[in-house]
């Protein structure tokens, strides 16, 4: 596991995803691990206790300049603490605690692998699709939206996958982009037509892991999936983060997470 710290950082660029998303670059004032693809951070307002709780974030890149250490995140604005960093002005200041939890099984990966993201599900596939560039292993991603306005930079996405020598899928609920249909049923659709993966890694709403936990026990293709639970503490105190796991058991998303195996969680009882 990677050592965690807890880092003043510097807001130092921003740009327009969709219409509800953003992606914000801090610059990290310190060293900091370089974080595994599915690891996350805890981001606070510095020097405000509002929001009270600080909100988890998947680490979309990571990168070491020479200013030092920099993180990339992707944000959906769903209230106050997702909304604060679409307006406060550059230079403003957070804190960042991370990296924290465990990321996606990088060393025991061959490939193909299929990589399959909802909407702001993205963030963690990207990090991953860089790292597996990096390695030689290749991976096709399918990425899914309601429509094609909220396909998240689907230019970069196509490259990004070109790099692992894989393939662009977009997926749209209404077809206004892509295929039609779930990104779930589209993979489904591949998989029928003889496209074989060695695993699939995902991120997204809970519907869309509990279809692909489902997908994954009927096909016999191990999947690894990013959940994102409500967190208060990000470090597995509270007890916030608990998920119901088989036989009755419960994990702390936080820590035994947010990457797990899809058999590790009771998905119907979630
Ligand atoms: C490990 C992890 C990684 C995450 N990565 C990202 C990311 O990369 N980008 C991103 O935009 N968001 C991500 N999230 C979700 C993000 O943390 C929440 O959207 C954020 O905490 C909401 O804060 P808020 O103050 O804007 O909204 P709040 O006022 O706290 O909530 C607004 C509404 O959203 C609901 N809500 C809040 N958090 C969640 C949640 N986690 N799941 C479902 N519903 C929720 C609330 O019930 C409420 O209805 C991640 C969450 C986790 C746990
Ligand atoms: S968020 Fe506190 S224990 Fe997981």
């Amino acid at each position: 596991m990677v050592p965690r710290t807890d880092r003043s950082a510097v807001l130092i660029a921003r740009r327009q995803l969709t219409p509800g998303t953003y992606a914000v670059r801090f610059q990290l004032e310190g060293p900091f691990s370089a974080p595994r693809p599915g690891q996350f951070v805890m981001l606070a307002i510095e020097g405000s206790d509002l929001p009270f709780w600080r909100r988890a974030y998947s680490i979309a890149g990571f990168g070491e300049g020479i200013d030092g250490p920099w993180l990339e995140l992707m944000i959906k604005i769903v209230g106050p603490g997702t909304a604060h960093w679409r307006t406060a002005p550059m230079e403003s200041r957070a804190r960042i605690l991370g990296p924290l939890g465990r990321g996606f099984p990088v060393e025991e990966a061959t490939g193909p692998i299929a990589m399959v993201a909802g909407g702001i599900g993205l963030p963690p596939l990207l990090h991953a699709m860089a790292e597996l560039a990096s390695l030689g292993i290749s991976c096709d991603l399918y990425l899914g939206a309601a429509t094609a306005d909220e396909l998240i930079e689907p230019e970069s996405c196509a490259r990004a996958v070109a790099e692992t020598g894989g393939r662009f899928f977009a997926c749209t609920d209404d077809g206004s982009a892509g295929e039609e249909g779930l990104v779930t049923e589209v993979l489904g659709r591949h998989l029928d037509s003889g496209e074989a993966y060695e695993a699939i890694w995902a991120c997204g709403p809970n519907p869309m892991l509990r279809a692909l936990a489902r997908l994954s026990a009927k096909r016999g293709v191990p999947a690894w999936l990013s959940m994102e639970e409500r967190m208060a503490c990000g470090v597995g105190v509270c007890l916030g983060c608990i998920a119901p796991a088989p036989g009755g058991e419960h994990v702390r998303v936080c820590t035994e997470g947010p990457v797990l195996p899809a058999a590790a969680i009771d998905w119907e009882a979630l």
